[in-house]
Parts: structure tokens; sequence; C-alpha cells
């Protein structure tokens, strides 16, 4: 069983598919979930439905963010985020994965449930069985009163706006500011400086028209998707904050294209992946100008020893790349939230190329309300 948007009533607005409406839609998307929430006095964020007082929010020990499919890559990201501000070991698992181990719940730990839809089977039945134990979630969700943000003790509304396409793209996008927003808000309860919590969102509201300045460059990013379309297989890297990146950025060219599509940490491909790694294996590789950057470099030149092709989404042109997509840079933190757009463009023009079903992929559903 599944849940379908009656799609027929929402307005294509003159895009040829959701998919590429939705994409286009992410600067209004962003400002929406931003709007109303900062908080400039203490730089700091306000979350109306959280839930959760700040001596509850400063007793928290641990987070757990479950999820699926592109939610679970976002709740990656957030992880990351929520560990790096507010200094809580912080980690994401698929939900379904979770549920099935028998895992010891805490009651000093705050579990996070990611969902578009608020629907999907796999996280409500985790959210339903950490509630009978005793546990306190949190839904970060972006339909308004669907099962999950009812099951939830509190949490983040996405703000994207409806999504049509099966697969996610703003609401992807949105889902990680909200988690830049949670993890503000707890850090500034704990340990995040106010020059820290201003400089982040400083950040946030750079977004926006930094969003649309990716999107103006869709021609050249349409040109590097025919060049790149002809492949059987590719390969995706990034390194801590740049591997989600690479994770969603390859599960989106799998899903629309139907291309083969792995992602790696960019620092295991010397433990296995680097044996496939030769001309016709193209690989995107998310470089960011980061303290890793010299890490990140030495893979590529890695790659490039083994004749593999590479397009490098960076903030400076890459000379190792055969071709590199500039994004604009952001505080560190956020530079994830920039660096998937044009990945998306780049899936949606090599589905396009190739004559795929972009707004309804074969054998997939935009909510899996089953097992
Ligand atoms: C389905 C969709 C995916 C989505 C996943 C989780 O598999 O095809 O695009 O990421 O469900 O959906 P949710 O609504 O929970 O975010």
């Amino acid at each position: 069983e599944t849940v379908e948007w009656e799609a027929a009533s929402y307005d294509m607005g003159g895009h040829d598919t959701y998919m590429h409406k939705e994409i286009s839609e992410q600067p209004d998307a962003v400002d929406r979930v931003l709007r109303g929430r900062i908080d400039d006095r203490f730089s700091t964020v306000h979350l109306g439905g959280l839930n959760l007082d700040p001596r509850e929010a400063r007793g928290i020990r641990r987070v757990k963010i479950l999820g699926c499919g592109t939610s679970y890559h976002a709740g990656l990201i957030g992880a990351g985020l929520i560990e790096g501000m507010a200094r809580i070991p912080a980690d994401a698992e698929p939900a379904s994965e979770f549920r099935y181990r028998n895992p010891v719940v805490d009651p000093d730990t705050l579990y996070i449930a990611v969902s578009q839809s608020g629907e999907t089977y796999d996280v409500l039945a985790a959210v339903q069985e950490l509630k009978r134990k005793g546990a306190r979630v949190l839904g970060v969700v972006n339909v308004v009163g669907s099962a999950i943000a009812r099951e939830a003790d509190g949490g983040v509304y996405v703000h994207a706006g409806p999504e049509v396409c099966v697969v996610s793209t703003k609401c992807f996008t949105n889902t990680v500011v909200a988690f830049a927003l949670l993890a503000v808000h707890l850090g500034r309860i704990r340990d995040l400086s106010v020059t820290d919590g201003k400089r982040i969102i400083e950040g946030l509201r750079k977004l926006p028209a930094q969003i649309q300045e990716i999107l103006e460059g869709e021609e050249d990013i349409k040109k590097l998707a025919a060049e790149y379309a002809e492949a059987k297989s590719m390969m995706f890297i990034g390194r801590v904050r740049g591997y989600p990146v690479a994770l969603e950025a390859s599960l989106k060219l799998k899903e629309i294209s139907y291309i083969h599509a792995e992602a790696y940490p960019a620092s295991e491909l010397k433990h296995g992946p680097l044996a496939l790694i030769e001309p016709s294996l193209p690989t995107v590789a998310i470089v960011p100008d980061d303290d890793l950057l010299e890490k990140n470099r030495a893979a590529l030149e890695e790659i490039k020893a083994r004749s593999g092709r590479i397009l490098a989404v960076a903030h400076r042109e890459q000379e190792k790349a055969d071709h590199t997509i500039v994004v604009p840079k952001n505080e560190d933190e956020l530079d994830p939230i920039l660096m998937g757009i044009p990945l998306q463009l780049l899936a949606y023009h090599t589905a396009l190329a190739m004559g795929r079903d972009i707004d309804k992929p074969r054998n997939l559903a935009k909510s899996v309300t089953v097992e």
C-alpha cells in the first residue's frame, strides 16, 4: 500500500517535471524553514514545537537519528551538525535496521525520527517501539499532522511544501536546514558560543541566494550530464561532512537514471573500490575548501593515477579533476547543503537525457507505508 499525492492538484508552474519544479523551489523553501525561527538577540533559534525545555536539553547524552532513504541521508548530515555544534555524540541509522536489532533504549538519548511524508512504516514502527520503551522521540517531518508527527513528543516541521516527485530534493535540503536550526538551538543551550551561533545564523541566511546562484548554472550542469550519461556505473566520494552528500547524490542518480552508483568515504577507496577505477568508471568527488581539502586532493590524485575521470564539486577549480562544478562557499558546517544541489541537477539531466520517467521511477513509491 502506498500513499499517492494527487499530482493533478499541484500546478507544474511551467516546469516539465515535478522534480525540476521542486529543485527550483529550493531558495523559497529554505527561506520558509528559517522564517520566524531566528533570534538575533541571543544568536539562537526558536523552535516552537520542540517540547524540550533547556534543562532537559542539557541532560541529553546522545542523539540517535532514524529515517529511510533520502531522509536517512539527511539524518546523517544532521547527526554531524548536532555533534559538531551541540557537542553531543550523535549518529543516524536506517530506521528498519534499528528496529530489528533489539536496540538498547537509553533514557538519556534523544531519538529523532526523520520523514518527509511522516507515514513511512519502518520509521513509524521504530517511533512506536521507542515510545513503548519510554524514550523521548522528536520528529523532523514535512507533512503536518502526519502519523509520525502525531506520534512524536515534539519536533521541527520542515516546511518544504508538498513534494510530488517520488525522489526527494527540496525536502532533503529543508530537512538538513531544519537540523542546522536544531543544532544551533541545542548548541546555544550547551556550549556553542555567541560568536559561533551568530556565524552559523549568518550562514543560514545566505543559503537561499547561494542556492539560486547554483541553480543559475543549470545549463553547464546539463552539458556535464550529457558527457557522463553514457557511464554504466559511477562512484561518489566524500569525506566526513561530504560523505553523506556523496551517498545522497549516488542514491538520486540510481533512483531516476537507473545507472549503478556507489558512494564511499574518500579514505576507504584504497581499501577496495580503487580496484574498480579505470576510464569507464567516472568519480564524482565532493571537495570543499575546509580543513580536509588536502586529504581530498590526495584522493583525486589516487584516482587520476588509475586514469579515472573525475567530476569535482568544489569551491574552486580542481586541477586534478576533468571538470569542476564550483559552488559558493558558506560556513564549513553548512557547505554540505549547497554541495548537494548541483548533483540533484546532474542526476536530473542524466535521467532526462536517457528518457527516464523522472517523477515516477520504476519500482519505487513516494511513501512506503508497509514493511
Ligand atoms: C521512499 C521514497 C524515498 C524516501 C523514503 C523515505 O522509499 O522513494 O524517496 O526517501 O521513502 O520517505 P519519507 O517520507 O519517510 O522521508
